[in-house]
C-alpha cells in the first residue's frame, strides 16, 4: 500500500483544533494534552476516540473485510445471484472467526448488502441474477475480536455501459477527495464539500439521507459523516478518530425511495447509483486506511 501520510504545513490548521494555522499555535510548543480532547469529544459529541491497540483489532478486522471483497470480486459474473453473493461473504467472515455485523442487525435479514443499478444502498439478497452490463455494490461489515470494520465497493458485472463506467468513476473519485481531507484540524465539513462539488461539476448528485459514521467498537457510532456540506464546518477531526467515509453518488436526481422491504433505497428517477466505502483512522499528519484499496 501506498504510503499516503500527509506532511502537516506551517499554514495548515493547527492539529490541536484550535483553528488556527500550526505556525500559530502548536508549531514548537509541546502537544496539547490529549486526554482533555479525549474528554472534551467525549462529553461534546459523544465520540469516542480509539487507542493504539483498538486501531490494531479495527486494521485486522478491516484486513478481513478487504480479503473477503477480493473474494467476491474474483467470483462475479452474469449468472450469479444476489443470494450467492450473501453465502460467499458469510462464510467466508465465519470461516475466519468473525461476524457478519449486518445479519440480523435492527431486522437485517442477510449477511451482506448488495445493491444492483439504481439500488443505491442496502439491497437484501435473493433470487435476483446478475446480467451483464449491471454495476452492484457489495457492502461489507465484520466483527473480529469485538472491533468493527466497514468497507464497500462497486463492481462491474461482464462488460459496462457507458453510464455504468461513468457512474463508478465519478462515486470513486469521490471517496478519493473526501479521504483526502481527512487530517487533523480540518473539519467534517470539508470532507463533505470536496465530495459534493466534485459529484455536481460531474451532473451527478450526493443522497443525502445516509452518511458516514464512527465506526470500531460498534457498527455505527458518533459523529456523521455527512457527503455534503459546507468548508470549515462541522466538528474537527482530530487524532484517534475512526469513521467511514462512504458516498452514494447518483448519475440523475438525488431522491430516493424505499421499498416495501423498509431496506432497499433505490433512485426515484431510476437512475443507476454507485457507491465506495472504507473506515478511515485520523493519525497525527493525516490518515490511514484500516480497509486500504487503491481508489
Ligand atoms: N454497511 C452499511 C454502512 O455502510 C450499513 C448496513 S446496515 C444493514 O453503514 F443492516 F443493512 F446491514
Ligand atoms: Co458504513
Ligand atoms: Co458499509
Amino acid at each position: 500500500m501506498k504510503d499516503r501520510t500527509v506532511k502537516l504545513g506551517r499554514n495548515d490548521p493547527c492539529p490541536c483544533g484550535s483553528g488556527l494555522k500550526y505556525k500559530k499555535c502548536c508549531l514548537g510548543k509541546s502537544k496539547p494534552a490529549p486526554n482533555d480532547l479525549k474528554s472534551l469529544y467525549a462529553k461534546k459529541y459523544k465520540i469516542r476516540l480509539k487507542q493504539a491497540a483498538d486501531i490494531q483489532g479495527i486494521r485486522e478486522a478491516g484486513r478481513l473485510v478487504i480479503d473477503t471483497l477480493d473474494l467476491v470480486e474474483s467470483e462475479i459474473r452474469p449468472g450469479i445471484t444476489t443470494d450467492e453473493i450473501n453465502t460467499l461473504v458469510h462464510d467466508y467472515t465465519i470461516k475466519h472467526g468473525a461476524v457478519p455485523a449486518p445479519l440480523n442487525y435492527r431486522g437485517f435479514p442477510k449477511s451482506v448488502c448488495v445493491s444492483v443499478n439504481e439500488v443505491i444502498c442496502h439491497g437484501i439478497p435473493g433470487e435476483r441474477v446478475l446480467k451483464d452490463g449491471d454495476i452492484v455494490n457489495v457492502d461489507i461489515t465484520s466483527i473480529l475480536n469485538r472491533y468493527y470494520a466497514d468497507a464497500n465497493k462497486t463492481f462491474f458485472v461482464g462488460t459496462p455501459g457507458s453510464k455504468a463506467r461513468k457512474i463508478v468513476k465519478v462515486a470513486k473519485k469521490c471517496l478519493g477527495l473526501g479521504m483526502a481531507m481527512v487530517k487533523p484540524g480540518n473539519t467534517i465539513g470539508d470532507i463533505g464539500w470536496a465530495i459534493q462539488n466534485h459529484a455536481e461539476s460531474k451532473g451527478c448528485s450526493v443522497v443525502r439521507e445516509f452518511v458516514g459514521h464512527g465506526v470500531g467498537f460498534d457498527f455505527h457510532e458518533p459523529p456523521q459523516i455527512p457527503h455534503f456540506g459546507r468548508k470549515r464546518e462541522g466538528i474537527r477531526l482530530i487524532p484517534g478518530m475512526v469513521f467511514t467515509i462512504e458516498p452514494m453518488i447518483n448519475l440523475g436526481e438525488k431522491e430516493l425511495v424505499i421499498l416495501s422491504d423498509k431496506w432497499t433505497a433505490v433512485t426515484k428517477d431510476g437512475s443507476l447509483s454507485a457507491q465506495f466505502e472504507q473506515t478511515l483512522v485520523v493519525t497525527d499528519y493525516g490518515y490511514e486506511s484500516l480497509t486500504p484499496y487503491e481508489i
